[in-house]
């Protein structure tokens, strides 16, 4: 996680970085800083604070920096060491002399540091990135003016010696006019434009008006200066970067006059569905041919996998019995972090699906690498189009949910469902399984969908009372069976992640099996029943905690009352096919986690230790 930022040639470069900055801020907020060089013969001037971008630029405004042309900058998502300001980047060496921002883990840091101390370096944080600025220093001997090829020789080699993910800005007191980056295994992007040259982990911050971008590959090695992009392998060799565009991705997004970023995209819902079904639906057949890549391996795969973390992997739980239904073959859904460790027998049958909003998931882009390693097809349900995840893929088919902004994902989560409908659709047809009527029956009732969401919308302030009535509850039990089991999953990760609420999710026939225990007249329900041939045992599950004198609230369709009769509190749904439910029975659970949350006055788009984009593992 973290976001690297930084600016060579800009006429106000720390107020660029600081801007820069803020639009990484997603990826960690619990600290931050900044470098550059100071007037005359001051060497280094550093400012680094404890919390959010903002407290970073109130102290900017107090440190009275000259106005440099260069600045590195940084904002924190703590691995190792606590949140701080002495654990903030940039990092020093004991001189104070160069200065490091780094987004990754170094994972022979320990090693380092011992071998640095005893040499005599002095650590001041607990971080891995420190060692980088001791160990140029120890490589550099001592030497008061090293030239530049010295200096670029000491850094290279300090590099070569670091072990795991490394995303890498370096600036040197004696080199002020230029700022040396490295890229392994995290990215990094680089870009040209009129005021001068940027480096951002993400093309979000790269600047509105550059000329040209690249992005770093695995082993660059760049030096940037104001009006130059010099890359080269970290060994010396040359290397020729093609340009990438991603002049769509950088800027910034508003709020509309929602309070939230986490509401407004809430909102957005209805038209992330139409602009999904947009151009890609023509007379009741579905055209894909971003998919043309993986055609053979999805017609003959025998195996499919969809593999994924957090949300996105309740998507995949959402559709796995319906794309297994519908295909007959086997269909597994798959945490990122495990099956890439879990040593899956893969090879060239199975076809990888791999869901991700921001396509920089650490996890998920390793899990896609086992299984190109392996000889699967891979292919990538993915809303970021610049990402590592969508360049990687043999294929890609992307979400179109827009920018999401808020760390608790809403709308990529809905059109992730809806993307993987389309994909299993279209993964039937090619493999003749499907009777025409049922393709149009399913595309009209997609198209229904905006406007049961936004009929769901129109309820709000019936989640809002109901949020007042259910503030109170500390253990929140989500339960559903089938495709709702995702369901339940991701209402009690929405609640916990930005309520702080202990909120579990659970297989609704699981609960005899222990949950059961702890069911008491202080806990809540909420019981998600959409899929009808399993209403009649779901509401058995809802008579177990009513009478264990659980809070019980109940989703389902607004014609299912047998099973609503005797819950205290319902959420009414509108009637789709079973397996689009859960692309309905969300809505109203995203609203009650967002209105029980304000009302707890928690911190709604930015929830604690959290980051919007996990690019470490
Ligand atoms: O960018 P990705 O979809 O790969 O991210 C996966 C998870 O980190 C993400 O869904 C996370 O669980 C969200 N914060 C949940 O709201």
């Amino acid at each position: 996680m973290c976001g690297i930022a930084g600016c060579v040639g800009a006429e106000r470069a720390v107020d660029e970085v600081i801007e820069q900055l803020s639009l990484l801020e997603y990826r960690g907020y619990d600290s931050a800083g900044i470098a550059c060089p100071g007037q005359g013969s001051e060497g280094l001037r550093l400012v680094r604070v404890e919390g959010r971008i903002e407290r970073l630029a109130a102290a900017v405004a107090q440190a009275d920096l000259a106005a440099p042309s260069v600045a590195i900058g940084h904002t924190r998502w703590a691995t190792h060491g606590g949140p701080s300001s002495q654990n903030a980047h940039p990092h020093t060496d004991c001189a104070g002399r160069i200065a490091v921002c780094h987004n990754g883990i170094i994972e022979n840091h320990r090693q380092l540091r011992e071998w640095l101390t005893a040499r005599g370096h002095v650590f001041r944080s607990q971080t891995d990135t420190e060692v980088i600025p001791h160990l140029i220093e120890e490589l550099l001997l001592d030497q008061a003016d090293p030239s530049p090829v010295e200096s670029e020789t000491a850094i290279r080699e300090a590099l070569a010696r670091l072990k795991g993910s490394l995303a890498v800005t370096i600036l040197c007191d004696w080199l002020p006019d230029r700022v040396y980056c490295f890229r392994q295994n995290s990215s990094l992007l680089v870009s040209k434009g009129p005021n001068g040259v940027r480096v951002a982990s993400d093309a979000v911050a790269l600047g509105s008006a550059m000329t040209e971008a690249f992005e770093l590959r695995d082993g660059d090695f760049a030096t940037l200066r104001s009006d130059s992009i010099e890359i080269e392998r970290l060994d010396g060799g040359s290397v020729k970067r093609r340009p990438i565009n991603c002049n769509g991705q950088n800027g910034r997004v508003g709020r509309d006059g929602h309070a939230h970023y986490m509401h407004k995209e809430i909102h957005e819902q209805p038209e992330v569905l139409r602009q999904i079904l947009e151009g890609r639906v023509k007379d009741d057949r579905l055209s894909l041919p971003e998919l043309d890549p993986v055609r053979s391996p999805a017609r003959h795969c025998s195996r499919i996998y969809l593999v994924a973390c957090g949300t996105a992997y309740h998507a995949a739980l959402g559709v796995r019995d319906e794309w297994e239904r519908r295909l007959r073959v086997p269909v597994q859904a798959e945490v990122a972090s495990e099956f890439r460790y879990r040593q899956p027998a893969l090879g060239e049958e199975a076809l990888v699906v791999l869901i991700s909003q921001s396509g920089e998931t650490a996890d998920t882009l390793a899990a896609m690498r086992e299984a190109s390693r392996q000889g699967a097809a891979t292919l990538a349900v993915v809303n970021s189009e610049e990402s590592a995840l969508a360049r990687e893929a043999s294929a890609a088919l992307f979400c179109r949910a827009g920018k999401e902004i808020a760390v608790a994902s809403t709308k990529a989560y809905v059109s992730q469902l809806a993307c993987l409908h389309l994909l299993g659709l279209w993964l039937e047809g090619l493999r003749m399984r499907q009777a025409p009527s049922d393709v149009s029956q399913t595309l009209s009732a997609l198209r229904a969908l905006p406007a049961q969401l936004q009929q769901l919308l129109a309820n709000e302030d019936a989640i809002v009372r109901l949020a007042e009535e259910w503030r109170g509850v500390r253990d929140w039990f989500f339960l559903g069976r089938g495709l709702d089991h995702g369901t339940a999953l991701e209402g009690a990760l929405k609640l916990k992640e930005i309520s702080y609420l202990h909120a579990e999710g659970f297989p609704a026939g699981e609960l005899k099996h222990g949950p059961l225990a702890l069911i008491t007249p202080e806990a809540g329900a909420v019981c998600i029943a959409t899929q009808s041939h399993l209403t009649v045992k779901m509401a058995s599950n809802v008579e177990e905690v009513r009478s264990r004198g659980a809070r019980l609230l109940v989703l389902t369709r607004e014609s299912d009352t047998d099973i609503t009769r005797e819950a205290a509190d319902v959420l009414p749904l509108p009637d789709a096919p079973d397996f689009l439910m859960p692309i309905l029975s969300i809505l109203p659970l995203q609203l009650l986690a967002y209105h029980v949350a304000l009302l707890l006055g928690r911190d709604i788009d930015q929830p604690r230790n959290l980051a919007k984009s996990v690019t470490v593992e």
